[in-house]
Protein backbone atom coordinates (compact mmCIF):
# COMPACT_ATOMS: atom_id res chain seq x y z
CA UNK A 1 0.00 0.00 0.00
CA UNK A 2 2.31 2.36 -0.86
CA UNK A 3 1.95 5.84 -3.39
CA UNK A 4 4.23 6.53 -6.55
CA UNK A 5 4.65 8.74 -9.41
CA UNK A 6 4.70 8.13 -12.96
CA UNK A 7 4.55 10.56 -16.40
CA UNK A 8 2.48 8.79 -18.24
CA UNK A 9 -1.04 10.13 -18.61
CA UNK A 10 -3.88 8.15 -19.51
CA UNK A 11 -6.10 7.07 -21.81
CA UNK A 12 -3.21 8.72 -24.74
CA UNK A 13 -3.23 5.12 -26.14
CA UNK A 14 -5.63 3.75 -29.00
CA UNK A 15 -4.29 0.32 -28.63
CA UNK A 16 -6.81 -2.32 -27.34
CA UNK A 17 -3.76 -3.80 -25.13
CA UNK A 18 -2.64 -3.17 -21.32
CA UNK A 19 -0.81 0.04 -20.80
CA UNK A 20 2.18 0.24 -18.29
CA UNK A 21 1.32 2.49 -15.48
CA UNK A 22 4.29 2.15 -13.39
CA UNK A 23 6.55 -0.92 -12.66
CA UNK A 24 4.09 -3.07 -10.91
CA UNK A 25 0.45 -2.25 -12.71
CA UNK A 26 -0.94 -2.92 -16.31
CA UNK A 27 -3.85 -0.43 -16.94
CA UNK A 28 -6.65 -1.66 -19.70
CA UNK A 29 -7.94 1.09 -21.42
CA UNK A 30 -10.61 -0.21 -22.96
CA UNK A 31 -11.82 -2.32 -20.09
CA UNK A 32 -14.11 0.05 -18.14
CA UNK A 33 -15.49 -1.74 -15.03
CA UNK A 34 -17.59 1.10 -13.88
CA UNK A 35 -18.51 4.81 -13.96
CA UNK A 36 -19.21 7.61 -11.09
CA UNK A 37 -19.77 11.00 -10.77
CA UNK A 38 -15.72 12.29 -10.75
CA UNK A 39 -14.09 9.50 -12.92
CA UNK A 40 -14.36 5.76 -14.17
CA UNK A 41 -12.93 2.34 -12.71
CA UNK A 42 -11.06 0.26 -15.38
CA UNK A 43 -9.64 -3.72 -15.17
CA UNK A 44 -5.55 -3.07 -14.75
CA UNK A 45 -3.48 -6.15 -13.50
CA UNK A 46 -0.11 -6.79 -11.67
CA UNK A 47 2.07 -7.17 -13.79
CA UNK A 48 4.50 -9.41 -11.67
CA UNK A 49 1.35 -11.78 -9.91
CA UNK A 50 -0.86 -11.50 -12.71
CA UNK A 51 -3.37 -10.73 -10.08
CA UNK A 52 -6.25 -8.61 -11.84
CA UNK A 53 -7.00 -5.50 -10.18
CA UNK A 54 -9.65 -2.48 -10.38
CA UNK A 55 -8.42 0.81 -11.29
CA UNK A 56 -10.53 4.27 -10.22
CA UNK A 57 -9.21 7.10 -11.97
CA UNK A 58 -9.44 10.37 -11.55
CA UNK A 59 -9.13 12.99 -14.66
CA UNK A 60 -7.44 16.34 -14.23
CA UNK A 61 -8.22 18.14 -11.25
CA UNK A 62 -6.57 20.51 -8.72
CA UNK A 63 -7.35 19.27 -4.94
CA UNK A 64 -7.68 15.62 -5.29
CA UNK A 65 -10.66 13.58 -4.27
CA UNK A 66 -8.64 10.02 -4.58
CA UNK A 67 -6.29 10.95 -2.49
CA UNK A 68 -8.90 11.42 0.77
CA UNK A 69 -10.86 8.24 -0.82
CA UNK A 70 -7.22 6.13 -0.88
CA UNK A 71 -6.37 7.73 3.08
CA UNK A 72 -9.68 6.69 3.62
CA UNK A 73 -9.79 3.07 2.80
CA UNK A 74 -6.15 2.90 4.00
CA UNK A 75 -7.41 3.78 7.65
CA UNK A 76 -10.90 0.94 6.75
CA UNK A 77 -8.02 -2.04 5.84
CA UNK A 78 -7.97 -5.06 7.38
CA UNK A 79 -11.59 -5.96 7.02
CA UNK A 80 -13.44 -8.03 4.75
CA UNK A 81 -15.94 -5.89 3.99
CA UNK A 82 -14.30 -3.36 2.03
CA UNK A 83 -11.96 -3.86 -0.83
CA UNK A 84 -8.41 -3.77 -0.22
CA UNK A 85 -5.97 -1.32 -1.40
CA UNK A 86 -3.13 -1.93 -3.35
CA UNK A 87 -1.57 1.55 -4.41
CA UNK A 88 -1.95 5.12 -5.55
CA UNK A 89 -0.28 6.37 -8.40
CA UNK A 90 -0.01 10.47 -9.17
CA UNK A 91 0.46 10.94 -13.12
CA UNK A 92 0.74 14.08 -15.24
CA UNK A 93 -2.93 14.45 -15.74
CA UNK A 94 -4.52 11.17 -13.73
CA UNK A 95 -4.18 10.01 -10.34
CA UNK A 96 -4.68 5.96 -10.05
CA UNK A 97 -5.92 4.08 -6.78
CA UNK A 98 -5.51 0.71 -6.99
CA UNK A 99 -7.70 -2.16 -5.71
CA UNK A 100 -9.06 -5.31 -5.30
CA UNK A 101 -11.33 -6.37 -8.17
CA UNK A 102 -14.68 -7.20 -7.35
CA UNK A 103 -18.17 -8.75 -8.70
CA UNK A 104 -20.65 -6.35 -10.03
CA UNK A 105 -23.01 -4.20 -8.32
CA UNK A 106 -26.06 -4.50 -6.45
CA UNK A 107 -27.51 -1.64 -9.19
CA UNK A 108 -25.85 -3.65 -11.96
CA UNK A 109 -26.95 -7.13 -10.47
CA UNK A 110 -30.75 -5.43 -9.97
CA UNK A 111 -31.39 -4.41 -13.48
CA UNK A 112 -30.13 -7.87 -14.31
CA UNK A 113 -32.89 -9.24 -12.85
CA UNK A 114 -35.62 -7.07 -14.10
CA UNK A 115 -35.26 -5.09 -11.28
CA UNK A 116 -37.20 -6.90 -8.31
CA UNK A 117 -35.40 -8.74 -5.71
CA UNK A 118 -37.16 -11.43 -3.65
CA UNK A 119 -37.58 -10.41 -0.19
CA UNK A 120 -35.28 -13.20 0.75
CA UNK A 121 -32.36 -11.89 -0.81
CA UNK A 122 -33.64 -7.98 0.26
CA UNK A 123 -33.41 -9.38 4.41
CA UNK A 124 -29.67 -10.82 3.48
CA UNK A 125 -28.71 -7.37 1.85
CA UNK A 126 -30.36 -5.43 4.79
CA UNK A 127 -28.08 -7.37 7.36
CA UNK A 128 -24.58 -6.94 5.43
CA UNK A 129 -25.21 -3.41 4.61
CA UNK A 130 -25.98 -2.57 8.54
CA UNK A 131 -22.65 -5.34 9.31
CA UNK A 132 -20.26 -2.81 6.89
CA UNK A 133 -21.98 0.72 8.03
CA UNK A 134 -21.43 -0.41 11.61
CA UNK A 135 -17.69 -1.53 10.96
CA UNK A 136 -17.16 2.06 9.08
CA UNK A 137 -19.07 3.85 11.94
CA UNK A 138 -16.91 1.66 14.89
CA UNK A 139 -13.72 3.36 12.81
CA UNK A 140 -14.96 7.23 13.13
CA UNK A 141 -16.63 7.65 9.52
CA UNK A 142 -19.80 8.30 8.06
CA UNK A 143 -20.42 6.91 4.31
CA UNK A 144 -22.86 9.85 2.98
CA UNK A 145 -23.92 8.11 -0.41
CA UNK A 146 -25.17 4.17 0.31
CA UNK A 147 -26.50 3.63 -2.96
CA UNK A 148 -27.06 0.27 -5.14
CA UNK A 149 -23.80 1.56 -6.83
CA UNK A 150 -21.74 1.40 -4.04
CA UNK A 151 -22.16 -2.13 -2.98
CA UNK A 152 -20.23 -4.79 -4.80
CA UNK A 153 -20.64 -8.77 -4.45
CA UNK A 154 -17.35 -10.88 -4.33
CA UNK A 155 -15.89 -12.86 -7.18
CA UNK A 156 -15.99 -16.51 -7.44
CA UNK A 157 -16.94 -18.18 -3.79
CA UNK A 158 -17.25 -14.66 -2.35
CA UNK A 159 -20.49 -13.93 -4.49
CA UNK A 160 -22.43 -13.88 -1.40
CA UNK A 161 -20.45 -11.48 0.43
CA UNK A 162 -21.66 -7.74 -0.10
CA UNK A 163 -18.53 -5.23 0.03
CA UNK A 164 -19.19 -1.26 0.39
CA UNK A 165 -16.72 0.92 -1.43
CA UNK A 166 -17.07 4.72 -2.91
CA UNK A 167 -15.47 6.87 0.24
CA UNK A 168 -15.41 9.68 -2.20
CA UNK A 169 -17.82 11.66 -0.05
CA UNK A 170 -17.21 10.07 3.20
CA UNK A 171 -16.82 12.16 6.18
CA UNK A 172 -15.17 11.55 9.81
CA UNK A 173 -18.28 12.18 12.38
CA UNK A 174 -15.91 11.26 15.29
CA UNK A 175 -11.94 13.05 15.50
CA UNK A 176 -8.74 10.44 15.34
CA UNK A 177 -8.87 9.96 18.99
CA UNK A 178 -12.74 8.75 18.24
CA UNK A 179 -13.75 10.80 21.07
CA UNK A 180 -15.52 14.05 19.90
CA UNK A 181 -18.51 14.23 17.80
CA UNK A 182 -18.49 16.46 15.16
CA UNK A 183 -21.20 19.64 15.58
CA UNK A 184 -24.76 19.85 15.11
CA UNK A 185 -25.37 22.35 12.57
CA UNK A 186 -27.92 23.22 9.99
CA UNK A 187 -28.14 24.98 6.46
CA UNK A 188 -25.94 22.09 4.69
CA UNK A 189 -26.42 21.40 0.82
CA UNK A 190 -26.83 17.90 0.17
CA UNK A 191 -23.94 15.73 -0.15
CA UNK A 192 -25.53 12.11 -1.35
CA UNK A 193 -27.65 11.04 -3.65
CA UNK A 194 -31.16 12.47 -3.55
CA UNK A 195 -33.09 9.68 -4.65
CA UNK A 196 -32.09 7.66 -0.91
CA UNK A 197 -31.45 10.96 1.12
CA UNK A 198 -32.45 11.26 4.67
CA UNK A 199 -35.15 13.33 5.64
CA UNK A 200 -32.59 15.18 7.77
CA UNK A 201 -30.41 15.54 4.96
CA UNK A 202 -33.43 17.27 2.79
CA UNK A 203 -33.73 19.96 5.65
CA UNK A 204 -30.04 20.72 5.24
CA UNK A 205 -29.29 18.94 8.95
CA UNK A 206 -25.07 17.72 9.04
CA UNK A 207 -25.22 14.05 8.62
CA UNK A 208 -23.96 11.90 11.10
CA UNK A 209 -24.89 7.98 11.80
CA UNK A 210 -28.52 8.11 11.37
CA UNK A 211 -28.83 9.08 8.63
CA UNK A 212 -26.09 6.36 7.03
CA UNK A 213 -29.27 4.00 8.49
CA UNK A 214 -31.97 5.65 6.88
CA UNK A 215 -30.51 5.52 3.36
CA UNK A 216 -30.00 1.81 3.86
CA UNK A 217 -33.71 1.12 4.36
CA UNK A 218 -34.55 3.54 1.41
CA UNK A 219 -32.28 1.45 -0.47
CA UNK A 220 -34.15 -1.94 0.92
CA UNK A 221 -37.16 -0.44 -0.46
CA UNK A 222 -36.35 0.22 -3.75
CA UNK A 223 -34.92 -3.28 -4.26
CA UNK A 224 -38.29 -4.73 -2.56
CA UNK A 225 -40.52 -2.65 -4.43
CA UNK A 226 -38.54 -1.99 -8.14
CA UNK A 227 -38.46 1.91 -7.26
CA UNK A 228 -39.04 4.75 -5.09
CA UNK A 229 -41.63 6.70 -5.53
CA UNK A 230 -40.03 9.84 -5.73
CA UNK A 231 -38.33 8.91 -8.87
CA UNK A 232 -38.76 10.56 -12.19
CA UNK A 233 -40.30 13.93 -10.52
CA UNK A 234 -40.33 16.37 -12.90
CA UNK A 235 -38.12 19.76 -12.28
CA UNK A 236 -36.55 22.49 -14.23
CA UNK A 237 -33.17 22.25 -12.22
CA UNK A 238 -31.44 20.01 -9.75
CA UNK A 239 -32.60 22.39 -6.39
CA UNK A 240 -36.45 22.26 -7.32
CA UNK A 241 -35.61 18.69 -8.23
CA UNK A 242 -34.33 17.98 -4.68
CA UNK A 243 -37.49 19.91 -2.99
CA UNK A 244 -40.24 18.01 -4.99
CA UNK A 245 -38.39 14.65 -3.84
CA UNK A 246 -38.09 16.19 -0.37
CA UNK A 247 -41.85 17.02 -0.34
CA UNK A 248 -42.90 13.58 -1.51
CA UNK A 249 -40.88 12.02 1.22
CA UNK A 250 -42.19 14.27 3.95
CA UNK A 251 -45.40 13.78 2.62
CA UNK A 252 -45.63 9.67 2.88
CA UNK A 253 -45.55 7.89 6.23
CA UNK A 254 -43.10 5.18 6.69
CA UNK A 255 -45.70 2.68 6.75
CA UNK A 256 -47.07 4.01 3.17
CA UNK A 257 -44.13 3.91 2.00
CA UNK A 258 -43.65 -0.04 2.83
CA UNK A 259 -47.25 -1.16 2.05
CA UNK A 260 -46.91 -4.93 1.17
CA UNK A 261 -43.39 -5.21 2.72
CA UNK A 262 -42.44 -6.69 5.88
CA UNK A 263 -42.64 -4.22 9.32
CA UNK A 264 -39.58 -4.37 9.77
CA UNK A 265 -38.88 -2.16 7.08
CA UNK A 266 -40.54 0.97 8.22
CA UNK A 267 -39.90 0.10 12.05
CA UNK A 268 -35.81 0.64 10.65
CA UNK A 269 -36.87 4.62 8.97
CA UNK A 270 -38.36 5.51 12.38
CA UNK A 271 -35.70 3.89 14.34
CA UNK A 272 -33.35 6.35 12.38
CA UNK A 273 -35.87 9.29 12.48
CA UNK A 274 -35.82 9.09 15.67
CA UNK A 275 -32.00 8.62 16.65
CA UNK A 276 -30.35 11.58 18.28
CA UNK A 277 -27.53 13.28 16.04
CA UNK A 278 -24.68 11.86 17.70
CA UNK A 279 -26.45 8.97 19.05
CA UNK A 280 -24.71 5.41 17.93
CA UNK A 281 -27.44 3.25 16.30
CA UNK A 282 -28.03 -0.25 18.04
CA UNK A 283 -26.28 -1.90 15.27
CA UNK A 284 -26.79 -5.31 17.04
CA UNK A 285 -30.96 -5.18 17.57
CA UNK A 286 -31.07 -4.28 13.91
CA UNK A 287 -29.05 -7.04 12.50
CA UNK A 288 -30.58 -9.01 14.99
CA UNK A 289 -34.28 -8.16 13.85
CA UNK A 290 -33.62 -9.08 10.32
CA UNK A 291 -32.19 -12.46 10.89
CA UNK A 292 -34.99 -13.24 13.28
CA UNK A 293 -36.89 -11.98 9.87
CA UNK A 294 -35.47 -14.21 8.00
CA UNK A 295 -36.32 -17.47 10.22
CA UNK A 296 -39.97 -16.29 10.89
CA UNK A 297 -40.25 -16.45 6.91
CA UNK A 298 -38.56 -19.77 7.13
CA UNK A 299 -35.56 -18.39 4.38
CA UNK A 300 -32.71 -19.43 7.07
CA UNK A 301 -32.48 -23.10 6.44
CA UNK A 302 -31.56 -21.81 2.71
CA UNK A 303 -29.82 -18.78 2.96
CA UNK A 304 -28.77 -17.50 -0.94
CA UNK A 305 -29.13 -14.31 -2.70
CA UNK A 306 -31.06 -14.70 -6.32
CA UNK A 307 -27.90 -14.56 -7.89
CA UNK A 308 -26.81 -17.75 -6.19
CA UNK A 309 -27.16 -20.88 -7.91
CA UNK A 310 -27.53 -19.29 -11.59
CA UNK A 311 -24.96 -19.94 -13.73
CA UNK A 312 -25.73 -17.64 -16.50
CA UNK A 313 -25.13 -14.89 -13.92
CA UNK A 314 -21.97 -16.32 -13.06
CA UNK A 315 -20.72 -15.59 -16.51
CA UNK A 316 -21.80 -12.59 -15.93
CA UNK A 317 -19.90 -11.46 -12.72
CA UNK A 318 -16.95 -13.33 -13.80
CA UNK A 319 -16.62 -11.12 -16.86
CA UNK A 320 -14.24 -8.62 -16.30
CA UNK A 321 -14.94 -6.76 -19.77
CA UNK A 322 -18.74 -6.89 -20.23
CA UNK A 323 -18.48 -2.57 -20.93
CA UNK A 324 -16.21 -2.39 -23.78
CA UNK A 325 -15.00 1.48 -23.71
CA UNK A 326 -15.42 2.08 -27.42
N1 LIG B 1 -13.08 -2.74 -6.87
C1 LIG B 1 -13.95 -2.78 -7.88
N2 LIG B 1 -14.14 -3.92 -8.59
C2 LIG B 1 -15.03 -3.96 -9.60
N3 LIG B 1 -15.81 -2.93 -9.99
C3 LIG B 1 -15.67 -1.75 -9.33
C4 LIG B 1 -14.74 -1.61 -8.25
N4 LIG B 1 -14.83 -0.34 -7.78
C5 LIG B 1 -15.77 0.27 -8.53
N5 LIG B 1 -16.28 -0.55 -9.46
C6 LIG B 1 -17.35 -0.22 -10.44
O1 LIG B 1 -17.30 1.16 -10.76
C7 LIG B 1 -18.50 1.85 -10.33
C8 LIG B 1 -18.16 3.22 -9.79
O2 LIG B 1 -17.21 3.14 -8.74
P1 LIG B 1 -17.23 4.21 -7.55
O3 LIG B 1 -16.04 3.97 -6.68
O4 LIG B 1 -18.57 4.16 -6.89
O5 LIG B 1 -17.04 5.57 -8.36
P2 LIG B 1 -17.71 7.01 -8.12
O6 LIG B 1 -17.04 7.59 -6.91
O7 LIG B 1 -17.36 7.77 -9.35
O8 LIG B 1 -19.17 6.78 -7.93
C9 LIG B 1 -19.12 0.90 -9.28
O9 LIG B 1 -20.52 1.05 -9.19
C10 LIG B 1 -18.73 -0.46 -9.83
O10 LIG B 1 -19.62 -0.84 -10.87
MG1 LIG C 1 -20.15 5.45 -6.60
Amino acid sequence: MESSTTNDSFPSNKENGPKKLDKEYYIYPHKKLGKGGFGQINLGENILTKEKVAIKIEFLVTRSHLYSEFEIMKDLQGYDGIPKIYKYIKAKENNFLIMELLGKSLEKIFSYYQRKFSIKTVIQIAYQMIEKIEFIHSKGYIHRDIKPGNFLIGKGDNKNKIYIIDFGLSKRYLDKSLRIHIPYKEGKGLTGTARYASLFTHFGIEQSRRDDIECIAFNLIYFAKGKLPWQGVHAKNKKEKHKKIMEKKVSMTPEDLCEGLPDEIPTLIKYARKLEFDEEPDYHNIKLMFQNLLIKLGYQKDPKFDWENDDNFDKENESEDSKKDN
